[in-house]
């Protein structure tokens, strides 16, 4: 019988993503597991007995966490609202993962770190040390801290700037919104001071996958190097860019001028949410823990845009 894998929050950008890649007719993980997804509706992740309810109706091997409060904007206007599904409903999640002895992947954010720039050459690591700005940050700081706590295998995964590029009902992600705005203004003016690791969310989800099913097969061989149980790994696509450079590389993808992208600075577009400034994800850990590193941003970025 194959591997019962539950996903919850999964009418989400990386859930749907995620059922997909273990749905979907034709990439490496199609139909290794049995994937089954979950929205609030049937796993409201801030009603501990609505959590433990799916984990023992659905009895899956690993869940894999992709259920959050991410309107980064809005929590600062209602933190509590954040913690609740950020925090307390993370430590729910890994409770009953822990009490029903299921493995648990929680998806986590780079906004856990302050926006200064880490230490490492290649962006900030899982032992950089964690110093949240926002009020969405803090939830998910402290959702990583009720996670560990309460399941001590747990897989932490922190990604950024994911996208989809694909227009949604009532917004769409960075990426979408430049390819609407290539079409509807002469110029655009984006950020140039911000710089992180732009991810595609179905190579995203191809990592997850891939860390999921090592986690399935169970331990490793006695002497082989150091896997991904207990850890909290960074995943996000290689190399780093500000949103002024994933804007004009939209624009060139389009066969639009990457010059009518015009670069400002943060100051010239508050947000409730203090943006960091530096948040590149290091891909070291991923591949230290054995795993595929995700391409990089560019080539991905051509790719979600080729995309049907
Ligand atoms: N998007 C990014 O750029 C980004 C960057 C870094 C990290 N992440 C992290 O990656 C993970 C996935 O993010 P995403 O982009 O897929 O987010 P998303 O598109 O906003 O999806 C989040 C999902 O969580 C569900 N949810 C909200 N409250 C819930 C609750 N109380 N109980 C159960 N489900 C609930 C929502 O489902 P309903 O609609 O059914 O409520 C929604 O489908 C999150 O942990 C996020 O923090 C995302």
């Amino acid at each position: 019988m194959a591997t019962r894998i539950l996903i919850a929050g999964a009418a989400g950008q990386l859930g749907s993503a995620l059922l997909s890649e273990w749905r979907g007719g034709t990439g490496p993980h199609a139909g290794r597991v049995d994937a089954v997804g979950v929205g609030s509706a049937e796993m409201d992740v801030t009603d501990p007995a609505a959590v433990r309810a799916a984990v023992t109706r659905f009895r899956p091997r690993i869940v894999v966490n992709c259920a959050a409060y991410t309107a980064v904007d809005a929590a600062e206007a209602d933190e509590p609202a954040a913690h609740a599904v950020n925090a307390a409903g993370a430590g729910a999640v890994a409770r009953a993962c822990a009490d029903a002895g299921c493995g648990l992947v929680h998806m986590s954010t780079d906004y856990v770190f302050s926006g200064e720039r880490c230490a490492g050459a290649d962006g900030c690591g899982p032992d950089d040390p964690v110093d949240p700005r926002t009020a969405y940050g803090r939830s998910k700081a402290a959702g990583e801290r009720a996670v560990r706590s309460a399941h001590p295998a747990a897989v932490i995964v922190r990604t950024a700037w994911v996208y989809t590029g694909a227009a949604r009902p009532g917004g769409g992600d960075f990426v979408a919104t430049m390819r609407r705005l290539e079409a509807e203004r002469e110029s655009v003016d984006v950020v140039d001071d911000q710089c992180g690791s732009p991810t595609y969310v179905r190579d995203l989800a191809r990592g997850i996958a891939e860390l999921t099913e090592v986690l399935a097969a169970g331990p490793a061989e006695p002497g082989a190097r150091p896997g991904p149980v207990g850890r909290t790994l960074h995943a996000a696509g290689g190399g780093a860019a500000t949103w002024y450079e994933v804007a004009r590389a939209v624009f060139e993808e389009l066969g639009a001028d990457p010059d009518r992208v015009r670069a400002c600075r943060t100051e010239d577009m508050p947000r409730p949410a203090p943006r960091p400034r530096y948040s590149v994800l290091s891909g070291g850990s991923w591949a230290d823990a054995g795993l595929t590193p995700l391409r990089h941003w560019r080539p991905a970025l051509a790719a979600a845009l080729a995309a049907p």
